[in-house]
């Protein structure tokens, strides 16, 4: 049937019935907030190309957990900006490193939100590279090694979640080993599985400082035109033990996620990366969008296309938009 019998505007007429037929709906329930914390007390410092997000120290972050449940939001993954660096990331595992004390304080204070940790060396070398330098390169195997022991020393220090970032191969049965030999059988890994080299990490960045001092990351990331790749990807991490699997950026790869949804039982997350939040951020400011509408169109979108979770810095804001 169809015209003039069938009439789709009939259904769209009124904002009861939009509401009532709605498919997707976005839940606080489902969204992650990232937090970037640095050295030092007292200190909330604004990231400039990310208006909305700071960067917190240890004292300060733990009594703004208290605002994000407040807020109605869950969980959070922490990003950690030591002072110092050195070739190989000592600072990533040191048992009193600046993720393992943010861990240690926001568990304290807020004991039952999910606290994830981001798995990588990049904040903490001084070359900036997400793994440890063999002839101008990442080595793979040794990172590795190093990027177990980071994700042991975080679920010693209390996460919940481990989600390494570095797209080494093998990372995560390594990850899952060592947890498992050291009586961590339940810290679950959330695998960034399908992550590209992608221009939308610029602010991020800035706010960790974890920009490559030479060449650039795309021996490690992913390639941007490749979605059979994307899907081996997370297919491996899965056989070596993933209990959730990402894809990131989200907004300019929606079709993988929608691939992995049909392919994969396992509940998968989106990064809304920092580029994606500060294009809409920046064009809000100049009155070129309605930045709230953009947001919200964009999470959506996201939920739509098949994730469970969304990582977004964007995640207090919106929660204040929906409904408890
Ligand atoms: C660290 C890491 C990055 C992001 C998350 N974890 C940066 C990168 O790979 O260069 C990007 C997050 C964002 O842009 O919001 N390996």
């Amino acid at each position: 049937m169809s015209y003039p019998i069938t009439r789709m505007r009939r259904l769209r007429g009124s904002e009861r019935l939009r509401q009532m037929l709605r498919e997707t709906r976005l839940s606080r329930d489902e969204l992650i907030l990232p937090l970037f914390v640095v050295e030092g007390s007292g200190v909330r410092e604004p990231v400039v190309s990310m208006p909305g997000v700071f960067r917190y120290s240890v004292d300060k972050v733990a009594e703004e957990v208290k605002r994000v449940r407040d807020a109605g939001i869950h969980a959070v993954i922490l990003f950690g900006i030591p002072d110092a660096k050195d070739a190989r990331g000592s600072g990533a595992d040191a048992a009193d490193g600046i993720v393992q004390r943010a861990v240690e304080a926001i568990k304290a204070s807020e004991p039952d939100l999910c606290v994830m940790t981001d798995v990588c060396l990049c904040e903490y070398t001084d070359h900036g590279h997400c793994g440890i330098i063999a002839n101008q390169d990442v080595d793979n195997d040794p990172s590795v090694e190093r990027l177990a022991l980071t994700a042991l020393s975080h679920a010693r220090a209390g996460a919940d979640i481990v989600a390494p970032s570095d797209m080494m191969d093998g990372r995560v049965a390594a990850i899952r080993a060592a947890l498992d030999g050291n009586d961590f059988p339940n810290v679950a890994i959330l695998s960034y599985a399908a992550k590209f080299a992608s221009a939308f990490y610029g602010p991020f960045r800035d706010a960790a400082e974890s920009t490559p001092q030479f060449g650039d990351r795309r021996s490690y990331q992913m390639d941007p035109p490749n979605r059979r790749e994307a899907m081996r990807e997370m297919r491996l991490d899965l056989e070596e033990g993933a209990d959730a699997l990402m894809v990131k950026p989200a907004l300019p790869y929606l079709d993988l996620l929608a691939d992995a949804r049909r392919e994969f039982d396992l509940p998968l997350a989106a990064y809304q990366v920092s580029g994606e939040y500060a294009m809409i951020k920046a064009a809000a400011e100049r009155d070129w969008i309605d930045g709230e509408r953009a947001m919200d169109e964009a999470l959506i979108a996201i939920k739509r296309a098949g994730a469970n979770w969304i990582v977004t810095y964007a995640a207090v804001e919106v929660a204040g938009r929906l409904k408890p």
